[in-house]
C-alpha cells in the first residue's frame, strides 16, 4: 500500500490523535471516559496512529507496552495497520526490546484476528494472566 507515510509524532499532531482516541474510545462505549484534553491545534489530517511506552520486565528485560493503535474507518483493510505495527516493531526491536504487550476487548475479533496474524498471542489464554487496574482513588487510600 503506498500514499500514506508513517512517521513519529510532532507536538502540532495532537488535536488529530486526539479526535482518533475519541473514536477509538467510542468503539468500546468508553468515550465519556476519556479525562486527557489535546492542548495544541493540528497540522494537517492524520489518518492512523499508534501510541507505544517503554517498560520493563524483571523476567524478560526490556519491553514496550502498546497503548492504542487505531487507522479511520475509511482507511482500514489496505494494509496500513499492518505497516504501523510492522513499523512499531522495529522501533522497539532498535530500543533493545524483546518483547511488546497490549489490551485488546474480547469482542474485538477484528482486531484480535489482526494481532493474531502477526504472531501475537493472548496472554490470558495462554498463562491465565488478567490485567488488574488501581484507579486515583484507590491509590490515594493506600497510599495514606
Ligand atoms: C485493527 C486495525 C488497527 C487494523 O488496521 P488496518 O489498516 O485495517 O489493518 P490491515 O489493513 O493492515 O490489516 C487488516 C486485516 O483485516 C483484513 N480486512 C479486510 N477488510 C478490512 C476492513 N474493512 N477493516 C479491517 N480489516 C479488514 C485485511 O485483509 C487484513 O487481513 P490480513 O492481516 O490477514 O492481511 C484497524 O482495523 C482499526 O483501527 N480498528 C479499530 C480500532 C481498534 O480496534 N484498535 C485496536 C484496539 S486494541
Amino acid at each position: 500500500m503506498s500514499g500514506f507515510t508513517i512517521r513519529r509524532a510532532v507536538d502540532e499532531d495532537i488535536e488529530e490523535i486526539f479526535r482518533m482516541c475519541m473514536e477509538l474510545a467510542d468503539l468500546s462505549d468508553d468515550g465519556d471516559s476519556v479525562k486527557t484534553t489535546p492542548e495544541n491545534s493540528a497540522s494537517q489530517p492524520l489518518i492512523g496512529y499508534a501510541l507505544y511506552v517503554y517498560t520493563f520486565s524483571t523476567w524478560d528485560g526490556r519491553s514496550a507496552f502498546l497503548n492504542d493503535i487505531y487507522v479511520t474507518p475509511d482507511h482500514r483493510g489496505k494494509g496500513i495497520g499492518t505497516d504501523l505495527l510492522r513499523t512499531v516493531a522495529q522501533d522497539v526491536l532498535d530500543n533493545g526490546c524483546v518483547l511488546m504487550e497490549w489490551c485488546v476487548l474480547n469482542w474485538n475479533s477484528n482486531a484480535i484476528e489482526f494481532y493474531k496474524s502477526k504472531g501475537a498471542f493472548d496472554l490470558t489464554e495462554a498463562e491465565h494472566v488478567h490485567i488488574y487496574k488501581m484507579p486515583k482513588s484507590s491509590l490515594e487510600k493506600l497510599a495514606k
